[in-house]
């Protein structure tokens, strides 16, 4: 663990800024839950032809680029990605398969991580997205830590939402022109809070 405060990285793939968006709701919570938080991106593997022909948005300036060496600083991570056919895309995946000498050493046993999502459809992929990163949890060492139903409106059938127990979701249209709803933004701000606050519990 690191020093006294805990320290949360928020890092996340987004190439059309839906789980961009929700990245920023989730650094929100883990910041009112009071531990330190860094917010983080995740390196593009596609070229800036390919980017342009899918009417990327393009890359923030502001937010840093994730160096494997740096995952082993925080005490948890809170993973935003975009499915990609129902499971991690390529560029969370590059990183994750950029561990290898992490997992050698055993550097990120005992870390905590959740991971939030964004699909273009309710039945596109958010659970099996979610879970698809788990493997890499698992042996890793790192406890995953779901976001349960410690936010109410998940169960609420009335309004079309994404987000699970499994962590906080939007739902971005198959064209992208769907943005994450109030709700979707609370849920996240939520999970955020809630993953901050269970740091300060682990480190007491
Ligand atoms: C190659 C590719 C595969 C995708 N596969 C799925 C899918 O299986 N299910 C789904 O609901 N959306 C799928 N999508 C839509 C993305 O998940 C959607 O664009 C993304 O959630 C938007 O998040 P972002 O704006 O942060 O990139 C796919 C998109 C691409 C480019």
């Amino acid at each position: 663990m690191s020093g006294k405060t805990p320290l949360v990285y928020v890092i996340y793939y987004s190439t059309f800024g839906h789980v961009e968006k929700m990245a920023h709701h989730v650094v929100k919570g883990v910041e009112r839950s009071g531990v330190d938080v860094k917010l983080f991106r995740v390196a593009e593997t596609l070229t800036e032809d390919i980017l342009k022909k899918m009417k990327a948005i393009p890359k923030p300036s502001d937010v840093p680029v994730i160096k494997t060496e740096q995952l082993t600083e925080p005490d948890g991570f809170l993973f935003g990605l975009p499915t990609r056919f129902g499971t991690t895309p390529a560029q969370l995946k590059a990183l994750f398969d950029s561990c290898g000498s992490l997992w050698l050493s055993g550097a990120l046993y005992g870390k905590f991580a959740g991971t939030f999502f964004s699909t273009a459809t309710q039945g596109g992929g958010q659970e099996t997205t979610a879970l698809s990163c788990v493997p890499f949890f698992v042996h890793q060492g790192i406890r995953y830590v779901p976001l349960g139903y410690k936010y109410p409106k998940i169960n609420n059938n009335e309004v079309v939402h994404g987000g699970s127990p499994w962590g906080a979701g939007t739902l971005a249209n198959p064209d992208g022109s769907r943005q994450p709803t109030e709700l979707e933004l609370e849920m996240a701000e939520i999970q955020g809070f809630e993953f901050g606050n269970l740091m300060k519990q682990i480190k007491k």
